[in-house]
């Protein structure tokens, strides 16, 4: 498995890493880049604003975004971005499912077409509590790509901290399709936090399981994996 795992027990430090995990890609030349919402990324865009880094010379393409949530809702992904990162750090283009598309079906081809255009030189990933990527939940074809789905009760309550209430949580969503994210050249996973420890265990077992969405990365060539969670992998 082309897994790299590096355990931080700070997370300043984990943080700093990853920072400086784009600033070598930048490095080397990457322009697009596959971009990632939830708590776990905030304090990985705090570095991003405050550093040096230029990304208007790049393209960004997120994962994901709710159905039925305006662009201007303080909970859609577009606010989560342009708050935490594209307002301070503009890119040349950037690129979020648009989930309030008059047909979110024809939105869901047309961003997997947009996608198929550019080529994600790295994909930042974070992880559902149940294993998920993106918005692909537990029981997702490998070969799915980008679509409208159907959020799981679980997914529901662990993001209604970002809603009024658990009602107004979105029940669909537009995500990239699993087979869309393994096309990326490389991806960086971060996972804070010990409710995170299940997803992390079945990655680093390397059981390959539809039930288990984040596990499809065992068949990635190029994974490097973040977390401050001491793992007992044997
Ligand atoms: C949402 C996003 C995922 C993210 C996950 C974990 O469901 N669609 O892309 O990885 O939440 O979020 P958090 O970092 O808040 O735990």
């Amino acid at each position: 498995m082309a897994l790299d795992l590096e355990v931080w027990e700070d997370n300043d430090a984990l943080y700093s890493r990853a920072q400086e995990i784009f600033s070598t890609q930048i490095k080397n030349g990457a322009t697009t880049f596959g971009l990632a919402t939830g708590g776990t990324m905030i304090p990985l865009y705090e570095k991003l604003r405050s550093s040096a880094l230029d990304f208007s010379h790049c393209n960004s393409v997120n994962l994901d975004e709710y159905v039925g949530v305006p662009q201007g809702h303080p909970a859609s992904y577009h606010t989560f971005m342009q708050q935490h990162l594209f307002e301070a750090k503009p890119f040349k283009a950037t690129y979020i499912p648009n989930g309030v598309a008059e047909d979110v079906h024809a939105e869901a081809l047309k961003y997997e077409n947009v996608l198929k255009s550019l080529t994600v030189d790295m994909q930042l990933l974070g992880v559902g509590v149940n294993g998920h990527i993106g918005f692909n939940e537990p029981g997702t074809s490998f070969q799915s790509e980008t679509d409208v789905v159907e959020l799981t009760a679980s997914t529901r309550s662990a993001n209604a901290r970002f809603f009024d209430s658990l009602d107004e949580v979105p029940k669909q969503a537009i995500t990239m399709g699993i087979a869309s994210i393994m096309r990326a050249k490389c991806i960086l996973l971060i996972a804070v936090g010990e409710e995170k420890r299940t997803a992390i265990e079945a990655l680093l077992k390397g059981d390959v399981t539809e039930d288990i969405p984040v596990t499809r990365l065992c068949n990635h060539p190029n994974v490097i994996v973040l977390t401050d969670l001491q793992i007992n992998n044997d």
